[in-house]
């Protein structure tokens, strides 16, 4: 661990350097490490480890509406009745086993995946929902396994890619229950042979209960829904699809929240106009303060269970499935969305870079 200045609040991190590729592997060399599950998480993951040299096999169903995310993983090399099985026959073989299959799918195979644990094995997740929910959900391990977690914060896509860049993506850890006294070293060996960028310590509770925040907030519900007033005012007072886009979405995603990862917020402001700048710090007051309580809400609501009480309701619904993709398809064919997809054919092509 390295002490490190979060804007005056002194935290511990864990970064490649203190905990090298060469050290998860020393701590993996003996396990059976197994992905149970090969969707978003799953997938980017193991693909990964199998690079950093972290010998991993997979559990995927086969049938029905599964079968595409076992043709993922057969189409990205993983060989079936090698390192490709069945759920269940996976979890038997894996002595460090890594849930990542739905919140909903871990309620509903944990009995299966219990009957397969073994005293002194690691059960992993990547997100708290599972055990701080365990009314909901069932899911207690029993007392002699390890129980630990590393979250990845961002999505599976971005946790291949930016490996694939050399990057990382910042992971949080914890260790739940240690019963072999290796429970730590576990955790952190993962979260750096996943590729985290630097990993930062969490509660299960803490996790969970931020993660369910941030997605139903600023980083996918509240960025959604505020986009869309926007340019639902913009469209009301006679602007152009083209106008109301750009202003709403292509400005901030090709110029603005770039300067903001560069540099901070007083950065980006720093490079708009007077104008921009005054009007923008007034109105930011306004819209914090009417979002406020909005926020403390949802907070509430995440802490008391009800969001993960609706998740775990809706997702038994038998047409579940097509109701979120018609739900989906609905925002990708609305006015704004559509807008976009010709924004984004109208954009220059970057040149070729010279080999
Ligand atoms: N998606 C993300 O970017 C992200 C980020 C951080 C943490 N997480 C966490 O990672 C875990 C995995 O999430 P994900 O987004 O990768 O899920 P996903 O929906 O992409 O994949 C889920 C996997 O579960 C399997 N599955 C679903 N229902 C099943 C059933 N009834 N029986 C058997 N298998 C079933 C699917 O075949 C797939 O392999 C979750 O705990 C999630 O909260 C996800």
């Amino acid at each position: 661990m390295v002490k490190i200045d979060f804007g005056g609040v002194l935290e511990d991190v864990i970064t490649r350097k203190e905990f090298t590729v060469q050290k998860a592997q020393e701590v993996l060399k003996d396990e059976v490490v197994v992905s149970l599950g090969y969707g978003i998480q799953g997938q980017a993951q193991s693909l990964n480890m199998r690079d950093n040299g972290i010998k991993v096999i997979i559990g995927q169903e086969k049938e029905g509406v599964f079968k595409k995310e076992w043709d993922k993983a057969v189409a990205d090399g993983w060989v079936p009745g090698e390192n490709l099985f069945p759920l269940e026959e996976a979890a038997k073989k894996g002595t460090l086993k890594m849930f990542l299959l739905t919140d909903a799918a871990q309620k509903a195979l944990w009995p299966k995946i219990k009957a397969t644990l073994k005293k002194g094995d690691a059960l992993y997740f990547s997100h708290g929902f599972s055990i701080v929910y365990k009314e909901q959900t069932g899911v207690i391990p029993p007392a002699d396994i390890d129980v630990i977690l590393v979250a990845p914060k961002g999505s599976g896509t971005s946790v291949r890619r930016n490996f694939v860049d050399g990057s990382g993506i910042n992971c949080s850890f914890v260790v739940h229950q240690d019963a072999t006294g290796k429970a730590m070293d576990r955790a952190k060996a993962l979260g750096i042979a996943i590729g985290g960028g630097y990993l930062f310590p969490t509660t299960f509770e803490k996790e969970v209960y931020s993660d369910l925040t941030g997605e139903r907030g600023t980083l996918m519900g509240a960025l959604a829904g505020i986009l869309e007033a926007q340019y639902n005012t913009l469209r009301a007072n006679g602007h152009s699809p083209s106008e109301a886009f750009n202003e709403t979405v292509e400005e901030l995603t090709q110029s603005l929240i770039r300067l903001v990862d560069e540099n901070d917020m007083d950065w980006m402001y720093c490079n708009c106009s007077e104008t921009a700048r005054i009007g923008a710090l007034r109105w930011k007051e306004r819209f914090r303060s009417a979002t406020q309580p909005v926020f403390d809400s949802l907070y509430e609501l995440v802490a008391a269970g009800e969001e993960t009480r609706i998740v775990l309701e809706k997702s038994k619904a038998p047409d579940y499935r097509q109701k979120l993709a018609d739900e989906l398809k609905e925002m990708g064919n609305s006015e704004m969305w559509r807008a976009g997809t010709t924004v984004r054919s109208l954009r220059p092509e970057k040149p070729k870079k010279q080999e």
